[in-house]
């Protein structure tokens, strides 16, 4: 059975872990769609170079994370390890990109191989936005607003941090600013963690090293490098967030960890996590689309992962309607034709049908146990008198009825 393992960071999901997920899905869906975002589907695979021109060659991503291989016909390709690429891959291929602002969204599994802890595995699910077309601060605040609006569905606590990285030129001179102050701390640092850190000194800013943050906690911040526009720009998404009532912090480290942002950076956090605490990462990659063949548009979005959230998640207690049994095995094809009027009757209720040997007292336990609401058990008996006794577990009490009461009883409940 050695070969029948399951992949590690790959677990299956089933039960309990299935509910949480699909509820963190559902509500990302309600709150995409009430946001008049609509969906986009890419593929899994892509070339890997799509990510080594958007992530970056020396993100963490590329370097380490991306699960690749050759197909047969020799092409380099790539599990997808997150979505904004192949959403902006997909748009130029299509000629999707124009002056006009669009808004999609996705939700699908995405692959890093990356070291299996809690709230880190190589399969994992993002539920993604991307707003393409706008540059203002106006996008900033409805990308965020939709963050947040997702968390507060799902009542969950976080903390907001929030950054601003500016364009080309800024950054341009906040990198050469730094590769000086390395250089002139070179001592503090082997070899080959030297080179990795000044061939991308932004990313040394947001390091979890000690040694690396106690080095650079007297380096110049980001602010100090942006331009007036930038600042306003800034201070036009902070104004607006606190008009909303949003809380945020300004954390002048965040600088994320894909090459492709630009602006406004930010990620959701949430204490009860443990170390792997970002449960939602995002920010404007004005270049991206331009650097990856298209035209010159700006675009901002986030994804949220899915996995992390549905860990804290609070799920109801299943919401199971009526169990029809059987007192023998004859009557299972009669109790499937009663259970598939109630269906199409209302469909709004979960019906088990049993389909087992158990004997009736049994069934009944099951269906306790399962926190069925009604029982109704068919035999012989009822098939030829067309009466049913329903029992309500609840109010522990049963009535007798007809097929058409039956009906008129489980109506719109
Ligand atoms: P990211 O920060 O790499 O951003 O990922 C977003 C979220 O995916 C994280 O905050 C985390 O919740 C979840 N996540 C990432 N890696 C793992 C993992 N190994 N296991 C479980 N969950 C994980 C992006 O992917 C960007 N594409 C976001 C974006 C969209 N930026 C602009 N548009």
């Amino acid at each position: 059975m050695k070969d029948l393992k399951t992949i590690r960071g790959m677990p299956d999901l089933y039960d309990v872990d299935i509910e949480r997920i699909a509820l963190v899905e559902n509500s990302c869906l309600e709150v995409f769609k009430a946001f008049n975002y609509k969906e986009f589907r890419t593929p899994v695979i892509e070339n890997k170079s799509l990510f080594q021109r958007s992530a970056g060659e020396t993100s963490d991503i590329v370097q380490k994370e991306v699960y690749e291989f050759e197909d047969r016909n020799g092409e380099k390709l790539c599990l997808r390890p997150e979505g904004t690429a192949g959403l902006v891959r997909a748009l130029i291929t299509n000629g999707l990109i124009s002056e006009e602002i669009k808004k999609f969204f996705y939700i699908g599994p995405m692959f890093r191989y990356e070291r299996p802890q809690k709230g880190r595995k190589r399969q994992f699910f993002q539920a993604g936005v991307e707003l393409i077309g706008e540059s203002s601060s106006k996008s900033d605040v409805e990308v965020l607003l939709i963050a947040k609006t997702i968390l507060d569905k799902l009542d969950v606590k976080y903390c907001l941090e929030i950054n601003y990285l500016g364009g080309e030129k800024s950054l341009d001179s906040y990198r050469s600013y730094l590769r000086e102050f390395l250089q002139a701390n070179k001592s503090e640092f082997d070899e080959k963690l030297y080179s990795r850190l000044q061939r991308n000194p932004v990313r040394a800013i947001d390091s979890k090293d000690e040694n690396i943050k106690e080095v650079l906690k007297n380096a110049k911040d980001i602010t100090n490098f942006l331009s007036e526009d930038e600042k306003l720009a800034f201070a036009e998404t902070i104004e607006a967030l606190d008009l909303l009532q949003v809380e945020y912090k300004i954390n002048t480290n965040l600088v994320r960890g894909m090459d492709y942002y630009t602006g406004t950076v930010f990620e959701f956090t949430v204490d009860s996590l443990g170390a792997q605490n970002a449960v939602i990462g995002g920010g404007r990659y004005d270049n991206l689309i331009e650097e990856l063949g298209g035209r010159k548009v700006p675009a901002i979005g986030f994804a949220l992962g899915i996995d992390r959230l549905s860990e804290i998640v609070a799920i109801q207690d299943a919401n199971n309607d009526i169990f029809i049994g059987c007192a023998d095995v004859k009557s299972i094809k009669y109790a499937q034709y009663i259970g598939n009027k109630l269906r199409l009757n209302n469909n709004n209720l979960v019906i088990e049908n049993y389909l087992g040997n158990a004997n009736v007292s049994k069934q009944l336990k099951k269906a306790n146990s399962q926190g069925f609401k009604f029982v109704i058990i068919i035999g012989q008996e009822e098939q030829n008198a067309k009466k049913f006794k329903v029992k309500d577990l609840q109010k522990d009490k049963e009535l007798t009825l007809n097929e058409k009461e039956l009906m008129e009883y489980f109506d719109g409940r």
